[in-house]
């Protein structure tokens, strides 16, 4: 298949901490790059989400309302995910099946569930020229840009405090050199449409992400990933709200997973945006699937801002692409080779990311499987950690993004102390522990980010009404 041609045919975590057993480490040994001995551990997660939560990230499935009732399914579903996206059960034709009749039926099914197993959602899609119902394709002009931008405001909030995360706006750029937009009716309603359904997304729902998500993005040196790139900086430059960019990255022959993909994804991330993995399938089979999708955890966890994989079914027999077997799971609902590399992969990368100024001699054998948060560990001498944030702000609200950085020393815990204005409230946040609501508030980390190795960070957020804080972060370790 070639790039074009690609889509036109188409918990409960249980919170495991990654463990090891490990020989007794000099310092001194270290710096002269001693190869160390560890072993593996006994405790590692067992499943893809409980370890993608360990990394603070999520791992996620694209699932189908109408399987709900395969019990094969829903324990796959329920057992290995801590994210789920409905295929298609939140696209336009879907949920405003006629115009200004909305239909969330099948959408909610999959909501409640996830909710009820305490799983992220991400929702899929507010935009896109595809999957519109007739109304919709028939519409062009003023007309159908207010009847698309009614559509984002009514559908996100509807959804309103239920999404992780948003595909505001699915697909807009062509393929092919020049990495002009595709055109579509939505496009032909001006330039300014995709911005136009971010505004709209976000003073629906302030609390949740909000992402533009393509495919044939995943390579640096393609011209549709260029463009996604530049109209990303763009935005950011003139406070467009956008928190995320959604790689679909579907792989096979025609569109094959790159060698630089890792700088894909440190590059978006770079822009100041988190990075998702929206919809992975890797066609093929044996070793060298189970080989790429070692690959894409291993790049995704090296950039802190990618903070989340979503496979896009869950059976190899739920694929859209089902003949490509492209899932971790075979039609019979087996672990595939390609689970156990990506579970592997997960469990042996460290809990947290790595320094981005790693030392520069390093050991010549680094461990595959350094120590990780052993609890009992008092603080070590000489901790410390600082925070900066930067923050997305519209009339009335905010959304904070911080981040803790350890200092030259690991430690085991952190509290970060800020100060709201006047008037100013947290009303949720994320990967923290808060307490308070206004005036001084304090962020603790939860289990799964208190330890950082020296010079590691990890990243809170929270959502508030009111002015954000301007005052510098206070970082404590313990
Ligand atoms: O539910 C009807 C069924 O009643 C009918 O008998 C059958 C006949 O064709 O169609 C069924 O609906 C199909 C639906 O999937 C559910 O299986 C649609 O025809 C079919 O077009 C639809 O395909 C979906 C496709 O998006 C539509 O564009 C795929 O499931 C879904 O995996 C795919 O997902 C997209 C993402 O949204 C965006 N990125 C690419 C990705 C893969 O194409």
């Amino acid at each position: 298949m070639t790039k074009t041609s690609a889509w036109d045919t188409g918990r409960r975590s249980t919170r495991l901490r990654l463990r090891t057993t490990v020989v007794s480490i000099a310092a001194g040994a270290l710096a002269v790059g001693t190869i160390l001995t560890v072993a593996p551990t006994a405790n590692a997660a067992t499943t893809l989400g409980a370890s993608a939560a360990a990394h603070g990230r999520y791992f996620g499935a694209a699932i189908a309302a109408h399987k709900l009732s395969d019990s094969t399914y829903v324990g796959i579903v329920n057992r290995e995910f801590n994210s789920i996206t409905p295929e298609n059960e939140m696209k336009i034709n879907a949920t405003e099946p006629s115009q200004g009749r909305f239909d969330y039926a099948a959408a909610d099914r999959i909501v409640n569930h996830a909710r009820a197993q305490g799983m992220k959602v991400r929702g899929h899609t507010l935009a896109w020229h595809s999957q519109q119902p007739a109304w919709m394709e028939g519409m062009s002009g003023s007309p159908l840009r207010q009847a698309m931008l009614n559509h984002v405001t009514q559908v996100a909030t509807y959804y309103r405090g239920k999404i992780d995360s948003w595909d505001v706006v699915n697909e807009a750029f062509a393929d092919g050199n020049g990495g002009a937009r595709r055109d579509s009716n939505l496009q032909r309603t001006g330039n300014d449409w995709i911005e136009a359904a971010f505004r709209a997304a976000r003073a629906a729902d302030p609390g949740a992400k909000l992402c533009y998500n393509d495919y044939n993005t995943d390579n640096w040196n393609w011209d549709k990933t260029q463009a996604v790139y530049r109209m990303v900086q763009d935005f950011k430059t003139r406070g467009v709200p956008i928190d995320c960019v959604g790689l679909q990255s579907h792989f096979n022959q025609g569109s094959p997973y790159p060698s630089n993909y890792r700088t894909t994804l440190q590059n978006f991330a770079a822009l100041g945006v988190d990075v998702q993995i929206t919809e992975l399938d890797i066609e093929g089979s044996g070793a060298t699937q189970a080989n790429t999708y070692r690959n894409v955890v291993n790049d995704c966890l090296a950039v802190p801002r990618c903070n989340g994989i979503t496979v896009w079914g869950v059976r190899d027999s739920d694929s859209w692409r089902a003949s490509g077997t492209p899932l971790l799971f075979d039609n019979n609902g087996n672990k595939k080779q390609a689970y156990d590399a990506t579970l592997s992969a997960l469990n042996l990368n460290p809990p947290s990311n790595p320094p981005s100024n790693p030392p520069s001699n390093p050991p010549s054998n680094p461990p595959s499987n350094p120590p990780s948060n052993p609890p009992s560990d008092p603080p070590p001498s000489g901790a410390g950690c600082s925070a900066t944030f930067s923050v997305n702000a519209w009339t009335g609200g905010f959304v904070a993004t911080v981040k803790v950085t350890a200092g030259t020393s690991a430690i085991n815990g952190w509290s970060v102390a800020m100060n709201l204005p006047a008037g100013s409230a947290v009303t949720n946040s994320w990967s923290a522990q808060a307490s308070g609501t206004s005036g001084a508030v304090r962020f603790g980390n939860v289990s799964y980010n208190g330890r950082l190795n020296a010079g590691a960070g990890t990243e809170f957020g929270f959502q508030g009404t009111g002015t954000a804080p301007s005052g510098a972060p206070v970082c404590t370790a313990s």
